[in-house]
C-alpha cells in the first residue's frame, strides 16, 4: 500500500496519524487496518511513530503507557499565565421575533455555507433555482440550495423539494445513488450537480460544505498545558455523583498524573438539573431551589485551584431562556464566583480560544450543548439506527454540514441577522455535552469530545430508554492535542 492508500485507512476510521506514523507504516508493510482496530479498541486516536513502536513492543497492556507521555512533577499550569478569548456574541435579550429577523437569519446562514461550498473544487459556475426550473433540457449544472423537504418514493427514490433565494424546484435521486443521500438533513445547504429536464433536476452528485482534512496540528502552542473538557453536571440532581467531583477536585490538586498541566477548564451547559425542565422533575431534585442549585455548583468552581481558567456556558437545564443563542448564565444567579478572574461565562454557542497570546493563535474550541442532537438523530434514519449513546455520528454529521442545528425544529431560535449555529471557521476542538453519552473521535483532524456527566441514570433517562455514561473527564493536551480520559467512576 502507498502513503495515501494508508492515510485514507486512519482517515476512514477516523485516527489523526502523523506524517512520521504513516512514512513508518508503509515502510515496515503493516497492516493498517488491524493497526487502525488496535488503536480503537485502546481508545487512541493519535497515531504517532512512538505509539507503533510502543505496540509492537507489546506495551500495550497498560493503556496509558501507549499514549501518553510521563508526567512531569514540575508544576507547570500555575507557574503560567492563561488567556481565554470569547469569540462569540452574547446577545442581548430579545423576545419578540419578527419574519424580518427570520428572513435576515436564513439568508444570513445561505450565504455562509455557500461561500464554504464555494471553496469546493466540484462546486463550478452555481446557477439559480429560478433559472434553472425554466430550462427544458441542461446538462452538468450546479445549484446551491436549501434542501426545504425530503420524501422518497414508493420506488424509493428521494423526491427533494430544494430551494434558493430566486425560488424552488423539484430535485430526485433515483434509488440506489449512494452519493450520501442517507445522511441528508432537512433545511440543510449542499450543493447539488446534475442535469434538468423540464424544470426538474435529476441529481448525480451531492456536494456538502464539510471540513477539510488536516492531517497534522501544527498550532505552535509553546507551552506543556492542558484543558480539560466537562460537561452536564446537573448540580441539584438526586443521582448527582458527589465521589466523581470529590475524585476530580482530588486529581486536579494533586499536581501530578497530569493535573500539574491543567490549565483550562470547559464546561459545556448543564451546570445545574434546574427546575421544571420536565414533567415530574420535582422528585428527582435533591435540591429543589434554582438558587441553591447554583450555589452549590459555586461551591464545586471554588473547589477549583483559582490558577485554573473556567469556561462555563449554558444548557437546556439552566437559568436562561431556551432559544438559542443562549445568553451566559446571569450573575445573579453567581453572588460569588462571577468577582473571580479565572471564570469565564459564555454564550451557547459558544467559540473560545484558549492560550492564544503574543501574536500566536491559540486552540480553538467550539463548544455547543447539544440541544439539536436529539431530534436530529431521531429525523435522520442513518443516525436513529446508531442511536444516542453514540454521539459521534451526529457530530460528524454535523461538521460535514458546517451547523450546528441545520434542521430549522431541531432547537429553539432567536433569529437575528447572524446564524450563530453556522460553524464559520474549522475549530480545533468540538464539545458537546446534552446526551450524557461519552465519545472522543477524530473526524479530519477536528477532535470531537461529547463530554460525559455527574449525574447518574436518573428515572427520566430510564423511560426515554436511554443510558447515561457518567464520571468520564477527557483532557487534551494544548501541545499537540491529544486526548487522555480519567474514569473516574469506577
Ligand atoms: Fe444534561
Amino acid at each position: 500500500m502507498d502513503k495515501k492508500e494508508v492515510a485514507g485507512i486512519f482517515i476512514e476510521a477516523g485516527i489523526l496519524a502523523e506524517p512520521d506514523a504513516v512514512d513508518y507504516v508503509v515502510d515496515k508493510g503493516i497492516d493498517a487496518g488491524a493497526l487502525s482496530e488496535k488503536l480503537m479498541s485502546v481508545g487512541n486516536f493519535f497515531l504517532t511513530k512512538e505509539v507503533i513502536e510502543a505496540l509492537e513492543a507489546g506495551n500495550d497492556k497498560d493503556k496509558k503507557s501507549v499514549f501518553i507521555k510521563t508526567a512531569s512533577k514540575k508544576i507547570l499550569a500555575k507557574d503560567v499565565s492563561g488567556s481565554v478569548k470569547i469569540h462569540s456574541k452574547a446577545e442581548e435579550p430579545q423576545n419578540t421575533k419578527t419574519l424580518t429577523d427570520f428572513v435576515a437569519y436564513f439568508n444570513d446562514r445561505y450565504e455562509k455555507i455557500k461561500n464554504i461550498l464555494l471553496a469546493h473544487t466540484e462546486v463550478k459556475n452555481p446557477m439559480s433555482v429560478g433559472r434553472l426550473k425554466e430550462a427544458t433540457d441542461e446538462k452538468n449544472v450546479c445549484v446551491i440550495a436549501i434542501i426545504s423537504d425530503i420524501n422518497i418514493s414508493k420506488n424509493g427514490h428521494h423526491i427533494l423539494n430544494v430551494e434558493d433565494p430566486t425560488g424552488t424546484m423539484t430535485a430526485i435521486i433515483m434509488k440506489d445513488k449512494n452519493i450520501g443521500e442517507e445522511a441528508i438533513i432537512p433545511d440543510e445547504i449542499v450543493a447539488i450537480l446534475g442535469s434538468v429536464s423540464n424544470g426538474t433536476m435529476f441529481i448525480n452528485n451531492i456536494v456538502f460544505p464539510d471540513v477539510p482534512i488536516m492531517n497534522h496540528f501544527d498550532k505552535n502552542i509553546e507551552d506543556d498545558l492542558s484543558a480539560v473538557l466537562i460537561s452536564d453536571i446537573h448540580m441539584g440532581s438526586n443521582e448527582y455523583l458527589q465521589k466523581v467531583e470529590d475524585r476530580f477536585i482530588k486529581w486536579l490538586k494533586s499536581g501530578e498524573d497530569g493535573a500539574e498541566k491543567v490549565k483550562y477548564i470547559c464546561m459545556s451547559g448543564d451546570n445545574v438539573d434546574g427546575v421544571g425542565i420536565y414533567p415530574g422533575q420535582k422528585q428527582d431534585l435533591k435540591i429543589p431551589d434554582i438558587y441553591d442549585q447554583y450555589l452549590a455548583f459555586e461551591k464545586f468552581i471554588e473547589r477549583i485551584p483559582e490558577y485554573m481558567e473556567i469556561v462555563i456556558i449554558p444548557g437546556n437545564h439552566d437559568a436562561v431562556r431556551l432559544a438559542e443563542p443562549q445568553p451566559p448564565i446571569g450573575k445573579n444567579f453567581f453572588p460569588n464566583i462571577t468577582s473571580f478572574n479565572n471564570v469565564h461565562l459564555g454564550p451557547n454557542p459558544c467559540r473560545v480560544e484558549l492560550h492564544g497570546m503574543d501574536g500566536r493563535e491559540g486552540m480553538n474550541v467550539l463548544m455547543y450543548h447539544g440541544y439539536s442532537f436529539t431530534k436530529i438523530i431521531n429525523a435522520v434514519p442513518s443516525l436513529r439506527v446508531k442511536g444516542m449513546d453514540q454521539p459521534e455520528h451526529v457530530m460528524t454529521e454535523l461538521l460535514r454540514k458546517r451547523h450546528l442545528a441545520p434542521m430549522y425544529k431541531s432547537t429553539q431560535l432567536m433569529p437575528s441577522g447572524d446564524d450563530p449555529h453556522v460553524i464559520r471557521s474549522v475549530p480545533d476542538i468540538f464539545h458537546t455535552g446534552d446526551l450524557h453519552s461519552f465519545a472522543v473521535k477524530s473526524y479530519r483532524g477536528v477532535l470531537m469530545v461529547s463530554a460525559s456527566t455527574f449525574q447518574g441514570q436518573t428515572s427520566f433517562m430510564d423511560r426515554v430508554g436511554h443510558e447515561s455514561n457518567p464520571g468520564k473527564v477527557t483532557v487534551v493536551s494544548l501541545k499537540d492535542k491529544k486526548p487522555r480520559v480519567l474514569d473516574l467512576l469506577n
